[in-house]
């Protein structure tokens, strides 16, 4: 059996007894296992630390040190205890199997043996053993298999939380890009808009500013000529009243012209002084409670002081009147109105900015104008700043007021939003810039009538103007040379400079225009005052003003208190220049 290879496994054989060793030697050597005999306990043990076998065939009665303990020793040893044990004695009582098995043998043969039975044993517990290592290297191999899933499938979570980190924040990011989108798209519609309304206005201005300056004259005839019959006749007079009429018919026909001229100036910012609104809003408010319906409550909360806004005190008045009037109408058919006056001071933050674009973060006056009313219906909402859209009846409303209001507002740098229920109510908000670090002019003495006695040259190519303001003059006091051609007056004054104390001319006249007859007589007399007169002052700028020296602009037509005001201004701030001189 020589020829069998000792490839089955190494057993271990121990046994005090040299004939029992060899005999398993033998026997284990013929059928394929290599055998490494130990003579006693003591040898196996050292044995054992150079070669770990697979199997240890083990005496239990042995001198120095016995099979129990040798096993004993075995089993303590991280590294030796699981080789299986088989004791192999002649003691064969049960107490010495059971203590074999106690000190963790996994067999017990009795001696003698049948050469076939140690060979089965052996082949069954080596076998098993060999099955064991298999299943602790799969075992070990699952584990590391299963450790490997974990920390997979750990990585996986936080990838996915990651991605749903990234999802959520590309989401956020996603739907700001969308709201600016949706606001810009908003904001370019608005500017639209606003391009079409401006496109529109400035057609209308062009075309009132075309005919506002023969219509200022006629009215500046009415008006002046009324007030001349008025200084002539007596109260009682019949015709009293009348002209009484006449004069307000001018009025409001000269309020209407000056609405009109409003688009033709829409850029024109040189009347803009430092104004304070309240003194504004309060006058106004007092003509409308003389003029509000009974059923109408008047709710006034004015919440500002001394803030200031550059801007022109007329036309802040015309807003505020346009939008109350309009509050009024909305509510005529009601039995019960409220109408609500509200002036506030409003902080725009830089992040609240885009709802009242195009203003930059900053102060601002508001003007809230709110009614009961019977509301915008919203299709009309988009038309109601249109020039001449009115829902108003023939007669009744031009569809002006809204148009001027913000040709108004948009020159005072401002903005006005609009709020509206249908049958609820209406409400018009308006904001302007607050002026910074600025101070109230002097408050002007109240107008009288301020007569005088200086020669006054006038000139004006309306022959009927002419003629009015002659009167007018003449009644004041003055001496007036008065020419329809502006060569004649050049001529006159030139041969007598030094009769006139003052001249009045009109600004567009054929042949020789205002401003160069102003040129002509400055030649001979440089501090003379000259006061030139206009239907349209947006014809005139305040810079070429200056260089002509000139000492003021009528805005026609002129009333008798603005004229007389404006000829003592000019004598006085020209004898100041003459001084200086
Ligand atoms: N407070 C409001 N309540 C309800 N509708 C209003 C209000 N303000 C304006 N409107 C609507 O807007 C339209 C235009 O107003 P706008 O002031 O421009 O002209 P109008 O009042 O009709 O005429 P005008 O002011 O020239 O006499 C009005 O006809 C009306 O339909
Ligand atoms: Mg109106």
């Amino acid at each position: 059996m020589s020829d069998i290879k000792n490839d089955k496994g190494i057993v271990l054989v121990v046994d005090n007894n040299p004939g029992n060793l060899r005999l398993l030697e033998n026997i284990l050597t013929e059928n394929g296992y290599k055998v490494r005999p130990a003579i006693s306990g003591k040898l196996a043990l050292m044995t054992i630390q150079s070669t770990l076998p697979d199997l240890i065939l083990l005496d239990v009665r042995m001198p120095e040190i016995d099979g129990y303990s040798v096993c004993k020793k075995i089993k303590e040893d991280n590294v030796t205890r699981d080789i299986p044990v088989i004791f192999i004695s002649a003691l064969d009582e049960p107490i010495n199997r059971i203590k074999a098995f106690n000190v963790g043998g996994v067999d017990y043969i009795t001696k003698p043996f049948e050469a076939e039975e140690v060979l089965v044993r052996v082949k069954t517990q080596i076998e098993i053993r060999k099955m064991q290592k298999k299943l602790a290297a799969q075992n070990k191999q699952l584990q590391s298999e299963i450790a490997e899933k974990k920390r997979t499938e750990n990585q996986l979570q936080k990838i996915r939380q990651e991605l749903e980190i990234r999802v959520k924040e590309r989401t956020k990011d996603l739907e700001v890009a969308n709201k600016n989108l949706q606001a810009e798209i908003q904001q370019r519609k608005d500017a639209q808009r606003q391009l079409q309304q401006a496109q529109k206005l400035e057609a209308i201005g062009t075309l009132a500013g075309g005919i506002s300056h023969d219509f200022n004259n006629i009215l500046t005839i009415i008006h002046t000529c009324s007030q001349l019959v008025l200084t002539e006749i007596s109260r009682e007079h019949n015709a009293y009243v009348n002209v009484e009429k006449i004069i307000k018919a001018s009025e409001r026909a000269s309020t209407l012209v000056n609405q009109i001229l409003t688009f033709s100036s829409k850029h024109q910012t040189t009347n803009f002084s430092p104004i304070s609104i309240v003194p504004i809003i309060k006058d106004a408010l007092d003509l409308l409670k003389s003029t509000l319906p009974p059923h109408i409550d008047l709710i006034i909360n004015i919440d500002i002081d001394k803030e200031m806004i550059s801007g022109d005190a007329i036309q802040i008045y015309q807003v505020f009147m346009n939008l109350c009037t309009n509050a009024i109408h909305a509510m005529e058919k009601q039995e019960k109105g409220i109408l609500k006056i509200t002036v506030t001071c409003h902080l725009i933050a830089d992040d609240k900015r885009s709802q009242y674009l195009p203003l930059k973060e900053g102060h601002y006056i508001r003007l809230t104008v709110q009614d009961t009313g019977e509301g915008i219906a919203p299709a009309m909402m988009e038309r109601i700043f249109d020039p001449y859209f009115t829902t108003k009846g023939k007669g009744r409303g031009t569809g002006l007021g809204l148009a001027v209001t913000l040709g108004i507002v948009e020159k005072h740098k401002g903005i006005i939003h609009v709020d509206s229920n249908l049958h609820q109510g209406t409400i018009f908000d308006v904001y302007i810039p607050i002026l910074k670090n600025s101070h109230l002019p002097p408050i002007k003495s109240q107008a009288s009538i301020l007569k005088g006695t200086e020669h006054i040259l006038l000139v004006d190519d309306e022959i009927d103007l002419l003629h009015t303001v002659q009167l007018l003059l003449e009644h004041l006091g003055y001496t007036v040379s008065a020419f329809e051609s502006p060569v004649d007056a050049l001529r006159e004054f030139e041969q007598h400079p030094d009769r006139f104390d003052i001249v009045i001319a009109d600004l567009t006249m054929p042949v020789m225009n205002g401003k160069q007859l102003t040129k002509q007589i400055k030649k001979l007399r440089k501090a003379l005052p000259v006061l030139i007169s206009s239907g349209n002052q947006s014809e005139i700028l305040e810079v070429e003003m200056e260089d002509l020296g000139i000492s003021g602009f009528l805005m026609k037509p002129f009333l008798k208190n603005e004229l007389a005001e404006s000829i003592k201004h000019a004598l006085s701030t020209s004898e100041n220049i003459s001084f200086n001189l």
